[in-house]
């Protein structure tokens, strides 16, 4: 049965806040209200005997947590038998500088929830669930774009676990540590918080034509406006707690919405068939970005860039593979299961940033990928 909002969750070992108890919340309306302004959430299991933990999106449909991901990620082989997984979303509010080393620390909000997950089988509710998935985040737009096929729809596993053991924390000062004060050195508290960049739209579409309501939720879950009632399935921020307000400083970009971060190269897309495309890519974006905005086929970046889907798989061609360092451990874990198989020069683009020395690089995008 649902819990109604506005319910207080039973405190639990594991859920009881014993450090600042008095910041630990119990009751349903702070817990999704954190949650839902959160985009990501991380996830942490236990794999082959050692703990492991990856960063996902989610969505809350009333008390249960919905996750997904490329049929072959790791993880999810790793829930059968699993008595528990542990889940937390955070989100950043400020920086708190004290007089003192001490008291240092920073004001955020967190939610750790404890469930046992358990697969989505059920077509209609997984097909459901990529609606939320996609709704949630631009209102309406399922309706809109191409429906998943059905083996891109095989390809995705959908897990799920119920909100019934978790509790939020919350580190709100208004003011440091206020001792020291003979110490000469400022104290203060700078708020932070995701940031909404200047949209970048894919090639030939004309900004006007593109409805507000895609951006809605987005700003809201960025602080650039306050929730319409109605438009988004969360209550709003408590008060104090700043992320609905308009007046936040400007913290990290959120997702390919960053703006232009340097200058600019040019990297060719070749695909299978022979077949190139030459791209403008911004130095500090990263070539998955670059791949996206240009509209590569092939190049599609299910996970939103968090080396956990395996999609944007790229091969360097053998001229340029010199030039890099190579898949970092966790990037090679992931390439072990992309489609068409690991291949000499195979890199995740959404782990490459672009910089001056890319100029002219020339990557393949894989066959199975199109
Ligand atoms: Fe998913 Fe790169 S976008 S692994």
């Amino acid at each position: 049965m649902s819990v109604a909002n506005g319910d207080d969750l039973e405190i639990t070992s594991r859920t009881r806040v014993h450090r600042f108890p008095q910041r630990g919340k119990y009751d349903l309306e702070t817990i999704y209200g954190i949650l839902d302004m959160s985009p990501m959430a991380h996830i942490s299991f236990i794999k082959d005997g050692m703990p492991a933990l990856l960063p996902m999106t989610f969505w809350r449909v009333d008390d249960v947590i919905y996750f997904h991901g490329a049929a072959k990620n790791r993880m999810f082989g790793s829930f059968d038998g699993l008595p528990s997984i542990c889940f937390t979303a955070t989100l950043l509010d400020g920086f708190v500088a004290a007089r003192d080393a001490l008291h240092h620390s920073l004001n955020y909000r967190c939610v750790i929830a404890y469930g046992e997950a358990e697969e989505v089988t059920d077509p209609t509710e997984k097909l459901q669930g990529l609606k939320n998935l996609v709704d949630r985040f631009y209102p309406d737009r399922w309706n809109r774009i191409q429906p998943p096929s059905q083996s891109e729809f095989e390809r995705v596993t959908m897990y799920k676990f119920q909100l019934k053991e978790a509790s939020a924390k919350i580190a709100a000062e208004e003011a440091p540590y206020p001792d020291f004060t003979d110490v000469k050195v400022w104290s203060g508290i700078i708020p932070v918080g995701l940031r909404m960049g200047e949209p970048v739209f894919a090639p030939g579409i004309d900004p006007a034509s593109v409805p507000p309501q895609d951006f809605s939720n987005i700003e809201y879950v960025t602080g650039k406006r306050t929730i319409d009632a109605g438009s988004f399935d969360a209550p709003a921020a408590k008060p104090g707690h700043a992320a609905d307000s308009e007046d936040r400083v400007p913290g990290p970009a959120f997702a390919f919405y960053s703006p232009p971060l340097g200058g600019q190269i040019e990297t060719v897309f070749r695909s299978a068939d022979g077949s190139s495309k030459t791209v403008k890519a911004t130095v500090g974006e990263t070539l998955l970005v670059a791949a996206k905005t240009a509209g590569i086929v092939g190049v599609v970046g299910d996970c939103g860039g968090c080396a956990v889907c395996g999609t944007c798989h790229v091969v360097v061609s053998d001229e340029w593979q010199q030039s890099f360092g190579g898949a970092n451990e966790w990037e090679a874990e992931v390439l072990e299961y992309v489609e068409g198989g690991r291949q000499p020069g195979s890199r995740l683009a959404c782990q490459m940033v672009i910089s001056e020395e890319m100029n002219g690089l020339v990557v393949t995008v894989p066959e199975a990928q199109r």
